[in-house]
């Protein structure tokens, strides 16, 4: 059972997502959190580097694994997700950068690197606290709907809708990367407690499909049912389809 909580709008569901992670560094300030990119989380970064600032957080001890990464950019590249991380958040903060973990995408041995991401996170004890997002397709990480649920981290081939969603980000769709390394559903299964979040309308189908649909590969973040310890905060807008037939 997922457990929802329904915000305002963008920025209340930014600030109780902050909350949880906060509360969740406050009682272990070693955690091990499990980190998200894309639009959704930015916000809730913001209030974390701004409680940060303020003196009433502390990411000294805080370790971190992100979900996932694409293949063949550079670390520095403006897209990739080393770059966002250290722009939305790792810059900001007293987090030891030593402590962070993005698959490398610059690495062309796709076994390789999948393996050392795979063992790095079992190395840290699993994941205290995973944060994610739902792509439109009900993408989690980059988990694209499938015919089988990935267990490890392992390299992708990005769905067409997704290559569309991302495509803003870039000049160009054709510069938008088609592989990725990805963190598998099984690690993210395996983390303690995991917080999913979501705002705006475009979202509304993909949430119900979530929460109502059959659990199947074809909707990847409907696996999150079967874990006992997950929460969605989501706007009223992500919402709006839940309760109508
Ligand atoms: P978004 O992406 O936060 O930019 O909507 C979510 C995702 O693809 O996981």
């Amino acid at each position: 059972m997922i457990k929802i909580v329904e915000t305002r709008d963008y920025n209340d569901m930014s600030r109780k997502a902050a909350n949880v992670i906060s509360a969740q560094v406050i009682l272990k300030p070693d955690s091990v959190l499990g980190l998200a990119t894309g639009s959704t989380p930015v916000g809730c970064y913001q209030t974390l580097v701004h409680w940060c600032e303020k003196g009433d957080l502390d990411f000294s001890k805080v370790r971190t694994v992100n979900l996932d990464e694409y293949q063949g950019l550079e670390k520095w590249h403006d897209q990739s997700y080393y770059y966002f991380m250290r722009e939305n958040l790792f810059k900001y903060v007293n987090i030891n950068l030593d402590n962070t973990n993005i698959p490398d995408g610059s690495n062309p041995d796709a076994e390789a690197e999948c393996a050392r991401y795979h063992e790095l996170i079992e190395s840290m004890g699993g994941i205290d606290l995973q944060l994610l997002g739902i792509g439109n397709n009900g993408h989690i990480g980059f988990n694209e709907p499938a015919d089988v649920f990935a267990d490890k981290t392992h390299k992708v081939e990005l769905a067409e809708s997704t290559i569309d969603a991302n495509a803003r980000f870039f000049k160009d769709r054709d510069e938008v990367p088609r592989f990725a390394y990805t963190m598998g559903i099984g690690e993210i299964m395996s983390a303690k407690k995991i917080l999913i979040i979501a705002s705006g309308k475009a979202k509304a189908p993909i949430i119900r499909e979530m929460i109502k649909g059959p659990v199947t590969p074809k909707v990847p973040a409907s696996i999150l049912r079967f874990h006992p310890d997950v929460t969605l905060i989501a706007d009223v807008d992500a919402l709006s389809l839940l309760n109508k037939e």
